[in-house]
């Protein structure tokens, strides 16, 4: 799968809206950093998160089973599998956010942001 990334921690910086239907577009123009935004492939036995370090990105982590959240991400576009989850509430995996410590790209392309783990009610899982 060929994953287009792009770091949450940016949108404040350029006043984007993590809603906006082109984010990833202003993103391809912003002239962001390497580690900010661009794209890798995951090959099939990989993980987001272990694509990513296997990059030579250090996307946040923690746990590495589930149950922290800190590689948290979320899916703009297609959709990344989540085996295990022991921390997410259904309303947030309806918003698409999604553990990349486990889950695995289940379609050809995808948009994700990672380092979510700052959006409010995120921080408000891991008090
Ligand atoms: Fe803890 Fe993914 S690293 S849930």
């Amino acid at each position: 799968s060929r994953v287009e990334y792009l770091n949450y921690a940016v949108l404040d910086d350029h006043g984007w809206d993590l809603d906006d239907d082109d984010l990833f577009g202003k993103a391809a123009e912003g002239d962001l950093d390497h580690e900010d935004y661009g794209e890798f492939l995951v090959e099939p036995h990989e993980s987001l998160l272990e694509a990513a370090e296997n990059r030579g990105f250090m996307w946040p982590f923690a746990c590495r089973g589930g149950a922290c959240a800190n590689c948290a991400v979320i899916v703009k576009q297609g959709e990344l599998s989540m085996p295990v989850n022991n921390i997410l509430p259904p309303e947030m995996i309806e918003q698409d956010i999604r553990l990349s410590c486990n889950g695995i790209p289940v379609t050809d392309e995808m948009q994700v942001l990672y380092n979510v783990k700052h959006l409010p009610e995120l921080e408000e899982l891991r008090l």
